[in-house]
């Protein structure tokens, strides 16, 4: 397995005759290439041979001593003083050409032309120019588990990118970005993954038969701490501060602290589901001010902590009880006051009244 995925860049610089059929070759980025050409046995060197790229580009053209940079011009920039024949070759029939480092756009079907043959001869050679950089690998923790992301740059063939389990899965993966400039390919695969253990990123670059591979080893807390979620409830003491951490593994650590980093007394509840912790933390306080409760993992160098501002009212609350009680007080006195005086004025009217009944029998 290793042994295959090693990068192998594999050379076939096979010779084959002026005969219609097709070579390929294939060289690394930077190489020179020699693209292989040749009319049996017969001197060349007073006849015209011609290479053109993918059927228009001018690469190379000898006309009888004659050629692109001595006497001859219409040679296309891209191989302007990069390419050269075999000029002691020429008696012996060989119209091979040299492209000097090669590149990537340099790819390509390259098709070798005498012109004057009857019938006219030409074969054709494929070039591949390979360029097969390792992949990088960047990993970031979300809230989902890890993103990574597998980067290749500057590659050429374009490379399917893959990313694998230890197990040697494909993972489900986002739809790689590709980017081509000059024939190199950039290319870009994430994934997020929520389990711990090795993973692979593999560039296969199949029209060379070449791969290449990074591994990385991930960490993924399936069990780590949640932020904290506090509540604030008003109770006759003061504020009641309640900070809940659910489902966390191993058993979190969980503190309340004011703002200037001082640990406030309180007792946690713990409750334990299947090996994951749910904590519970209460503590009243009179100041307002910014709380902060902490959820500490240290197993697992996992912390998480939520800040909370709180506001208790201000001021002492006894002088409106007072004033309350005082109030009460003054309303008793006053309903007492009141009933007396209208039981006062009825009885009153009732010992008139009676009086006034007795003069009238008295006169009558
Ligand atoms: C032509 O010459 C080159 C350079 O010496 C050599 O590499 C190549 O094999 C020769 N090709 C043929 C067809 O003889
Ligand atoms: C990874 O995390 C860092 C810091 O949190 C952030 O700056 C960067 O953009 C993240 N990268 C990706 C690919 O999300
Ligand atoms: C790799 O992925 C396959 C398919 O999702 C899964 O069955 C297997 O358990 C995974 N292997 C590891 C080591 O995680
Ligand atoms: C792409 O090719 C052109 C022409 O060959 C060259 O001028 C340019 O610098 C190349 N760009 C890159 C990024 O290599």
């Amino acid at each position: 397995m290793a042994l295959l995925l090693r990068a192998c860049l594999c050379l076939f610089a096979v010779l084959v005759f002026v005969d219609g059929s097709e070579t390929k070759l294939i060289v690394r980025e930077d190489e020179d290439a020699i693209l292989p050409c040749s009319l049996g046995a017969a001197d060349i060197s007073s006849r015209v041979f011609d290479w053109k790229k993918d059927g228009r580009v001018e690469v190379f053209i000898y006309d009888d001593g004659r050629y692109y940079g001595k006497g001859l011009s219409g040679q296309h920039e891209q191989f302007r003083g990069r390419v050269f024949h075999f000029p002691e070759q020429l008696k012996g029939g060989n119209a091979s050409i040299v492209i000097r480092k090669s590149k990537p756009a340099d790819s390509g079907t390259y098709a070798c032309i005498f012109p004057h043959e009857q019938p006219e001869r030409r074969a054709h050679v494929e070039l591949i120019v390979g360029a097969s950089p390792r992949p990088i690998i960047t990993a970031n923790e979300t809230s989902d588990g890890m993103l990574l992301l597998c980067e290749v740059n500057s590659a050429s063939p374009e490379p399917v990118l893959e990313w694998r389990n230890s197990s040697g899965n494909i993972l489900p993966a986002e739809k790689p970005q590709v980017s081509e400039k000059n024939g190199s390919y950039s290319v870009v695969l994430q994934t997020t993954v929520t389990k711990s253990g090795r993973y692979r990123c593999v560039s296969t670059q199949q029209k060379i038969h070449h791969q290449v591979y990074t591994e990385t080893h991930v960490n993924v807390h399936e069990g780590a701490a949640p932020k904290p979620v506090i509540a604030v409830k008003e109770t006759k003491d003061g504020l009641l501060l309640q900070c809940e951490v659910y489902s966390a593994s191993p058993k979190p650590e969980v503190v309340f602290r004011d703002s200037s980093g001082n640990i406030l007394a309180a007792e946690p509840q713990v409750t334990e589901r299947g090996g994951s912790y749910d904590v519970i933390l209460e503590t009243t306080v009179t100041k307002s001010g910014d709380y902060q409760c902490v959820a500490t993992q240290k197993e697992i160098n996992h912390q998480r902590s939520t800040e909370t501002r709180v506001n208790v009212p201000s001021g002492d609350s006894t002088p409106w009880i007072v004033l309350v009680g005082v109030l009460v007080v003054v309303l008793v006195f006053v309903a007492v006051g009141a009933v007396g005086a209208v039981w006062f004025h009825i009885k009153k009217k009732k010992t008139l009244k009676k009086k006034y009944e007795e003069t009238t029998a008295t006169g009558a």
